[in-house]
């Protein structure tokens, strides 16, 4: 059938996406899939209904792609679209009501705080200690993220992170190895793949270092004990479980280096898939081509 491509779009990760769609595309197209490019951030839902695709493959990432609206559109038209359902992006999309989800289910998470104009930052301070994360819970690829080393620092992070959403997530810092998982499938069927460990610059895995700079550098399958890495892979599948998710997903952990202690960041619904993501080199660590796990994912599209 025809297959369309969703990519670009019009959150703040764009350039991201058209990065992972363009390799999508190719790849697909390699395959002998008939698979055809589609700008949302061009192009709107009655032109999408127009082009009578038999699935999509959603390679959009933030707003209006990877948060459950385009999803819902979808629902709405009749056409399988890979990944989570309109729920569990919703939540996926949002890293304080994700956090919710998992402390009710028992799933370690750091400690945090929603903060609004009015919240007392120092009572914050007091909260969560030095140094802490400021994050706009709704975006992605770290844009509008700062570490704060100092309270004098703290309004001037809230205000760019407020610069993207309303309400900003502030987070105690966790010392320690940053890893990710992807995990493929749903319900009982989900599981992960490899580990990746990410050895970034000064250990920041910024904007830059994520899609541009060859200083980052990842092990597959990252370098932990045995029964570390079961108990990493296990939280991830649960926490990917907790939030409803399907189809792929890939979930960001830290582990702290005191004590081994593993803690769930986020999910991401649709994660990267340019040549410097994460998900294709979790996959390539199983001997699964870039070009394989693309099929695998779009087999899996479904209402
Ligand atoms: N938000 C970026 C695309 C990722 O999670 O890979
Ligand atoms: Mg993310």
């Amino acid at each position: 059938g025809k297959v369309g491509v969703l990519f670009g779009g019009r959150s703040a990760e764009r350039d991201v996406s058209i990065m992972s769609g363009t390799g999508v595309l190719a790849a697909l197209r390699s395959k002998g899939i008939d698979a055809h490019p589609f700008d949302t951030g061009q192009r709107g839902i009655t032109e999408l209904a127009a082009e009578e695709f038999d699935r999509v493959f959603i390679a959009l990432h933030g707003r209006f792609g990877e948060d459950g609206t385009l999803q819902g559109a979808l629902e709405q038209l009749g056409i399988p679209y890979t990944g989570s359902g309109v729920m569990a992006c919703a939540i996926a999309m949002d890293k304080i009501y994700t956090k919710m989800i998992w402390l009710m289910h028992g799933l370690p998470t750091p400690r945090y705080a929603a903060l609004g104009a009015d919240t007392d930052l120092a009572q914050a301070v007091a909260q969560l200690g030095l140094p802490l994360i400021v994050k706009p819970p709704h975006e992605g690829s770290s844009m509008g993220i700062t570490k704060v080393r100092a309270a004098a620092e703290f309004k001037a992070a809230y205000d760019v992170a407020a610069g993207f959403d309303e309400v900003v997530l502030a987070e105690e810092f966790v010392t320690g190895r940053e890893l990710t998982v992807a995990v493929l499938g749903r319900g009982a069927n989900a599981r992960a793949l490899p580990i990746v460990e990410i050895v970034a610059p000064d250990g920041n895995y910024d904007y830059q270092n994520k899609y541009f700079t060859d200083d980052t550098k990842y092990v597959c399958p990252a370098a932990l004990d045995e029964a570390t890495s079961a108990e990493v892979a296990r939280l991830a599948v649960e926490a990917y479980r907790a939030v409803d998710c399907e189809g792929w997903g890939r979930v960001d952990v830290l582990l702290r280096a005191s004590d081994n202690k593993p803690f769930l960041i986020e999910v991401n619904t649709s994660p990267g898939m340019t040549g410097h993501s994460l998900v294709p080199m979790a996959a390539r660590a199983l001997g699964i081509s870039y070009e394989d796990l693309c099929v695998e994912i779009v087999r899996s599209a479904r209402l």
